[in-house]
């Protein structure tokens, strides 16, 4: 499986998301010994099926009978249906469902948005993975939609992002909250994690315009090698549409 693991490609989160299970997977542990990932508002399985054809056993715990029918019927397709568990449940009753310490990686993808409280959320995360394990945190990045409100001319509405304590854009706002690098970071420490790496996704590649792509012939790549630059630049990453966080349970 390790091997397996390591020759993933596919898109930086995919890839990190792979890196991750790999370094969890005990080498000579016998071959029914899977590594054990918990995807908390997994919704369909966009994540959970393809770290299941890696190799992991997924438990996907989502409050929508919708999103976890449709996780089955990709599951099956895909044909790892017997690795992938759907649970409904919210998220703040995730230790009523998973056992404490058993997950070697836990998921939490664009669900902090949603919650009535993230730092609860957080708590049951941390509760849910092993000492040592592995904790990915994906959220919406306030500053990255004051730059995308802005380029689309919704200026008052990129301003109240930029403003709001949430990182809100009024009442309306289908998110209930956006996050900077250092809330974000803070947020995962105060819950007993340590952060290990925060990503941009999304820092340039989408603000291009298709006439500048157009300009650009064979570009592609020069984009996504930049793209690829920016999401780790330090000051750059903080305009990223969503922020990935690496954190770990300390050992
Ligand atoms: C925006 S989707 C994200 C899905 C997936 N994690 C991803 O990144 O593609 C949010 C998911 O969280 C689920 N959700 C929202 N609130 C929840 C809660 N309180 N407890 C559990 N799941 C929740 C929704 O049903 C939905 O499937």
């Amino acid at each position: 499986m390790v091997e397996q693991l390591r020759s993933m490609s596919g898109e930086p989160v995919e890839r990190t998301l792979a890196a991750l299970a790999a370094a969890a997977a005990r080498p000579g542990a016998p071959a029914d010994s899977r590594v054990q990932v918990v995807d908390v508002g997994g919704g369909s399985g966009t994540r959970a099926v393809p770290l299941a054809l890696l190799g992991c056993a997924v438990t996907v715990v989502d409050s929508s009978v919708n999103a976890l029918a449709i996780l089955h019927r990709r599951a099956e397709d895909a044909g790892v249906a017997a690795a992938v568990t759907g649970i409904q449940a919210d998220a703040d009753r995730l230790d009523t469902v998973v056992a404490p310490g058993s997950a070697d990686l836990v998921l939490c993808h664009h669900l902090l948005e949603q919650v009535d409280d993230p730092a609860t959320v957080l708590d049951r995360v941390v509760g849910a993975v092993r000492p040592g394990g592995a904790v990915s945190v994906l959220v919406a990045g306030r500053l990255g939609a004051v730059v995308s409100q802005t380029l689309v001319g919704r200026f008052e509405q990129a301003r109240q992002v930029l403003q709001d304590g949430d990182g809100r854009n009024g009442p309306a706002d289908p998110l209930r909250r956006r996050w900077d690098v250092d809330t974000v970071t803070a947020l995962l420490t105060a819950a007993g994690l340590t952060v290990q790496s925060v990503t941009g996704v999304g820092v340039l590649a989408g603000l291009v315009s298709g006439a500048a792509r157009q300009a650009a012939p064979g570009g592609e790549a020069e984009l996504a090698a930049l793209e690829a630059a920016a999401s780790v630049h330090p000051e750059l990453l903080r305009i990223a549409a969503d922020l990935h966080v690496v954190a770990r349970r300390p050992a």
